[in-house]
């Protein structure tokens, strides 16, 4: 797995206290192939998570503290990349926010909507990952196949929703597509050997989804770990041509 990329490589995750971002973390760190692993997070020493990969992979696991919608902390970042002269061949944007169990829920109708919630649903999902996108896009390593992805969701897309609501995470995961687009287009004339894609991981077992699992059937719930072998397969198999597409955990391309 992830032949594709070359020995000893760097690959970032940013979100990885938990959930997906998490087994990305372990799935990264027990591949031959890769050198060291980048896990960021709002809150690194909050994660017994990483703690525990911590325990197992001192010397490959770095852990990063950045909340993806400070400004600041992702200029650090990049800064902390430059001196470090460290190029990532893989950059995977995962965290995403749904809900918060203190108000933050999505909307069934319009009079749910509320400017602030929208608003910070939007920070994480969409204009975070941007600026991560401006930050690191030209760090990236030049030499061979370098991708960088970013956790989107299939009720993201515009061609795809017939049941409604969910106003922000829709939205957001909208803006996300089409930010993701839109970079892909600049990054073949200035970063012509970054591959950039949009993935759906499907319906996952973690907080984010739980509170929706009860009408999903056991086989279309996943597993975090199934997941993250999924989505690095799918990453493995990326070909420049496949820039800017959307796609699935099986491979499948989604409609925008
Ligand atoms: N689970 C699913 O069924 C499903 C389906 C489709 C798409 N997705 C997408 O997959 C991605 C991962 O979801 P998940 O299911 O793993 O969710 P999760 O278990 O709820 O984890 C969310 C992650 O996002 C981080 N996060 C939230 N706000 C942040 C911020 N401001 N800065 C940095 N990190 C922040 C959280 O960190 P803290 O621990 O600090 O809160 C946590 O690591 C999301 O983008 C989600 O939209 C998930």
């Amino acid at each position: 797995m992830l032949s594709s990329f070359p020995p000893n490589f760097t690959a970032l995750i940013q979100g990885s206290s938990r959930g997906i971002g998490l087994a990305l973390v372990e799935r990264l760190l027990n591949e031959p192939r890769v050198g060291r692993v980048l896990a960021c997070a709002r809150r690194p020493d909050g994660s017994a998570g990483l703690a525990r990969l911590a325990e197992t992979h001192a010397g490959r696991l770095q852990m990063v503290q950045l909340d993806i919608t400070d400004s600041g902390q992702l200029e650090a970042l990049a800064d902390g990349l430059r001196a470090e002269r460290l190029r990532p061949h893989l950059v995977i944007n995962v965290a995403g926010i749904l809900h918060d169990g203190q108000g933050l829920a999505p909307e069934k109708r319009l009079e749910d909507l509320d400017f602030e919630r929208m608003q910070r649903v939007f920070a994480v999902n969409a204009l975070g990952p941007a600026l991560l996108c401006r930050h690191l896009l030209p760090l990236m390593a030049t030499d061979g196949k370098a991708v960088l992805a970013a956790l989107s969701a299939r009720v993201g897309s515009i061609g795809d929703n017939r049941l409604g609501g969910w106003y922000a995470y829709r939205s957001s995961k909208a803006a996300l597509n089409q930010i993701l687009k839109t970079a892909s287009i600049e990054a073949r004339r200035r970063f012509k050997n970054v591959v950039l894609a949009a993935l759906h991981p499907g319906t996952t077992d973690t907080n984010l989804s739980r509170p929706f699992q009860a009408n999903v059937p056991d086989d279309k719930l996943f597993s975090t770990d199934f997941v993250a072998e999924r989505l690095l397969s799918v990453i493995d198999q990326l070909e420049l041509g496949d820039s800017g597409g959307f796609f699935a955990w099986d491979g499948q391309s989604i409609p925008w």
